[in-house]
Formats: C-alpha cells, sequence, structure tokens
C-alpha cells in the first residue's frame, strides 16, 4: 500500500500511530515517500509539524524568517553555547549583526588557501591510516574514524584556531551537542543533558585558548600573519579566531565584540562546521563510488588542477545524500504558504514547519530531470548549505573543504570503499555515519 493510504488509514486520534508510520518509512525508504508527497500532498500536516516538500514552498519558509523562525531548536542551541548564537536568532538585532560579522570573518578570499590546508591535512591522514593498517596487518582502514572525522577537526584546529585541542575533543564534542540540538526532536534528556555539557566543555575549552592569546598580547589593532599562516599560538595567526580578537567593531553597530561573544561565535561555528564536514566528505564518496561511470569521470576530473568541474561531482552527489536533509521552523504568525497555488495552505501560528530541502532539490517541477545525476548542474538549486535568511555563513571554507576531502582520496586509487559494500555505512546505533571500511592501498601521495 502507498504511504498515504496507509497513513490516512490510521484514525486521526492515533497520533502516535500516525507518526510511528511516517518515521519508519522515512527511514526505509525516505526518497519513495517524498516523491509521494511532493506528488500528492506537497504540504502535508502531522502531529510532529508540517511537511513542506517543493522547492518554491521551502523556499518561502526559508526566506521569510519574520514568519518562520528558528524558535524550534534557537533555544537548545544556546543553551549549550552558553551564549546568544545567530542560528538561534531571526531579525534585525542579533542575526543581522552576528551574521555579518561573521561573512568578514569568513571571506570567499579563504577559498584557496583552505583549500591547500586540506588538501595537505588531507594527505597526512591519508598516508597515516594506510600505514598503520600496514603495520597492524590489515587491509582496510576506517574512512569515517581515521580520515573523515580526524582531518575535519585538523582543519578546524588550524584554520578556525582551536590551537592545541585534539581532535577527538573537537569532533566528539561538538558532535554530542549537535545531536542534542539538531537531532534530538523526542528532546531525550539524557542527550539533551549531554549536549549541554559538551558545550559547556566547549566553551572553558575555548576561554583558555583566548586567554592565551590575549596574554601574548593579541588584541584589536594588532598586526596579523599574513593571509593562509594558520600556524601557532603565541604570534598572530590569520586564522578565524585571530582575526576575532583583533577585530574592533566601528562605534555604534550596537554589541560589543567581547571575548566571550567571540567564544559564542567560535564554538557556533565548529557546531555549524565539524559534523557536516566530516559526515559530507563519507556520504558523497557514498553516493559517487555507488554509481560506477560517474566514479570513473570523477577520478579524471580529480586530476585536473581546476578544480571546479571535479566539486561539481561532490555537490551533485551530496544533492542525493545531504547532511541537513530538513530543518525546522517555527511559524510565529498566521501565514497562508504558496499564495495562489493549488497548494496555497493555511498555517496558524505556533505550528512547527519542516523545511524538506532534501525534497526541494528533487522537485521536478523546477529541477530538470532530477532523478538523474548531473555533475553539470546549476548551483541554484543545490540546497545542501542550507537557504534563505540562514543560508551557510560558512560556506566559502565549506565549498573548499567538503570536495577536497573527496578529491584526496580519489587521488589514491589504493584507497577505494570495499566492492558489493560501496553503500555500507555503519551508523552504530546513532544519527552519524560511524564507519565506512576502505582499502589501504597506497601510501605515496598522489
Ligand atoms: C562543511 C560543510 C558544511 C555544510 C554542509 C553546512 C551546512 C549548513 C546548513 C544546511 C545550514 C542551514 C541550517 C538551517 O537552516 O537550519 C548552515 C548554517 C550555518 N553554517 Fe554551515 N555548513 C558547512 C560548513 C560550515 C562552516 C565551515 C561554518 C563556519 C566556519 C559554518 C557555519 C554555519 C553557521 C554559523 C550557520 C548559521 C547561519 C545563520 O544562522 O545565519 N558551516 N550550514
Amino acid at each position: 500500500m502507498e504511504f498515504l493510504a496507509a497513513y490516512d488509514a490510521i484514525p486521526q486520534t492515533d497520533a502516535a500511530g500516525r507518526v510511528g508510520l511516517l518515521r519508519q518509512q522515512m527511514k526505509a525508504d525516505g526518497p519513495a515517500l517524498l516523491r509521494e508527497l511532493r506528488e500528492r500532498r506537497p504540504v502535508f500536516a502531522t502531529p510532529v509539524g508540517v511537511f513542506v516538500t517543493r522547492m518554491p514552498d521551502v523556499v518561502e519558509v526559508l526566506s521569510t524568517p519574520e514568519v518562520f523562525t528558528v524558535g524550534v531548536y534557537g533555544p537548545v542551541l544556546e543553551e549549550a553555547l552558553h551564549g546568544p548564537f545567530m542560528l538561534a536568532r531571526d531579525g534585525a538585532d542579533l542575526h543581522w549583526h552576528d551574521r555579518a560579522h561573521a561573512q568578514l570573518m569568513l571571506p570567499p578570499e579563504d577559498f584557496a588557501p583552505v583549500r591547500g590546508l586540506t588538501a595537505r591535512v588531507s594527505d597526512d591522514a591519508l598516508d597515516r591510516a594506510v600505514a598503520v593498517a600496514r603495520i597492524e596487518g590489515r587491509t582496510t582502514f576506517d574512512y569515517v574514524q581515521e580520515y573523515a572525522a580526524p582531518v575535519a577537526a585538523r582543519v578546524a584546529r588550524e584554520y578556525l584556531g582551536f590551537t592545541d585541542v585534539p581532535e577527538e575533543t573537537l569532533h566528539g564534542l561538538s558532535q554530542r551537542v549537535q545531536r542534542a540540538v539538531f537531532v534530538n526532536q523526542e528532546r531525550d534528556p539524557d542527550v539533551h543533558a549531554s549536549g549541554v555539557a559538551a558545550g559547556k566543555e566547549l566553551h572553558d575549552i575555548v576561554a583558555g585558548v583566548i586567554g592565551r592569546r590575549r596574554a601574548a598580547g593579541v588584541r584589536p589593532g594588532a598586526p596579523g600573519g599574513p593571509a593562509g599562516d594558520w600556524a601557532g599560538d603565541d604570534g598572530a595567526p590569520d586564522d578565524v579566531l585571530g582575526r576575532m580578537l583583533r577585530t574592533a567593531l566601528p562605534p555604534g553597530t550596537g554589541r560589543e565584540l567581547d571575548d566571550e561573544r567571540v567564544n559564542n561565535q567560535l564554538v557556533g561555528f565548529l557546531i555549524g562546521y565539524q559534523q557536516n564536514a566530516a559526515q559530507c566528505a563519507t556520504t558523497a564518496l557514498k553516493e559517487l563510488v555507488s554509481r560506477p561511470d560517474e566514479f570513473a569521470r570523477a577520478e579524471r576530473a580529480a586530476a585536473s588542477e581546476d578544480t571546479a568541474v571535479f566539486d561539481g561531482y561532490v555537490w551533485e552527489a551530496l544533492r542525493f545524500h545531504p547532511f541537513v536533509p530538513s530543518t525546522p521552523r517555527l511559524c510565529v504568525r498566521d501565514h497562508v504558504l504558496a499564495a495562489g497555488t493549488p497548494r496555497e495552505t493555511r498555517l496558524a501560528a505556533g505550528t512547527v514547519v519542516h523545511a524538506h530541502m532534501a525534497s526541494a532539490m528533487f522537485d521536478e517541477t523546477v529541477v530538470a530531470d532530477p532523478y538523474t545525476f548531473r555533475p553539470d548542474r546549476t548551483p541554484v538549486h543545490n540546497m545542501v548549505l542550507g537557504h534563505g535568511a540562514h543560508d551557510c555563513v560558512g560556506k566559502y571554507p565549506a565549498r573548499a573543504i567538503v570536495p577536497e576531502m573527496v578529491r584526496r582520496v580519489l587521488l589514491r586509487p589504493g584507497v577505494r570503499p570495499l566492492p558489493g559494500r560501496e553503500r555500507d555505512l555503519d551508523y552504530a546505533g546513532t544519527p552519524y555515519p560511524q564507519h565506512y571500511p576502505v582499502t589501504a592501498g597506497a601510501t605515496a601521495s598522489a
């Protein structure tokens, strides 16, 4: 039986039954469920909120922050960060101000140096993983634990400025916060408490790093190192933390850039980045290698110095498995969604709305031939980095880091997912892929 027929057959009074079926179906075959919703019930009201599945409606929700706010996860995020943050607020004061500040700190000019940094860190991690596997007599290594997670964390350490913080600490703590804020829909108290405690640990670690930098003389107006110089704690590395500590905002901009606020910004960046990067580098490889012809073409593109063509393969792969498939918004005033279309729906204040970006990217009325893998698609329809008022403010470094992490692997023919197990991500009972075995066949950098 099709999903909607089965769903409608459950009495409206049995909310748990309906939600159970929805979750079960989403897990069993999410793409098929979303396709049915787009075709038959594109604005789908359920006991856990309204699912918005078509591209124009997702765009409307994410671009109208005065109606659809981040109030669903905002309070939990600020509890975990122990302070205010842009992804927890909407409107002219904090969101506008902190986002403007973040845009200055994460500029497009970082693309090339961050790409170089990612290449170096990735090659080093691959050398290490292959060598350790050899020494231990293994023919494989774990792509998630020995490559994607540590590479993402080492890039965070050097580029964002978490000097001397161990990579396991950055990855583990950020995963706990991410899970408590964005994945814990049932508000499990243990998951919540663990995320809030992890956020406090990150806050205190960063307070220590900031304290050491201040003691070394890093202050507003102090000269920084040359662009792309990510090293050191005492001097003036041009990492994101160093930039923030050397920046004085002009008077009259409303909010002080004190050390506490710098702390909230930096930890917030890590929460926005670390799991996204590690998981995207994993799911992109899985989607590519599951399509042998595309994979062969991507391998050829990876060898080119001009990375634009290769990057198209990675973002298209992520369209099929984004890290953030859907983002919730709180409708704070009555609103008519998709006004004047057959989908027109009146939403009451207080409704939770799920803007389903993974579905929107397959909206056949907007995206040409959506089920075909096309690496040359326009980025306009790609929502892997979000959309609208809260789209990814780290998009420039993200566009360097994720494709380069995948590219370094493709440049090593000896490192490949195991034949027949290309789609075998092991989540180990968590919401995140934790293990993905790959062959450990070559030590030299390509
Ligand atoms: C590595 C791949 C990345 C992916 C796939 C990604 C994805 C996303 C997505 C989907 C959103 C929208 C969230 C929502 O609407 O609920 C977002 C927002 C955000 N991202 Fe990223 N991100 C990445 C990297 C980064 C990096 C490198 C940073 C900072 C260093 C960052 C910081 C942020 C912040 C602060 C926001 C919230 C912006 C706002 O509230 O206006 N992200 N990201």
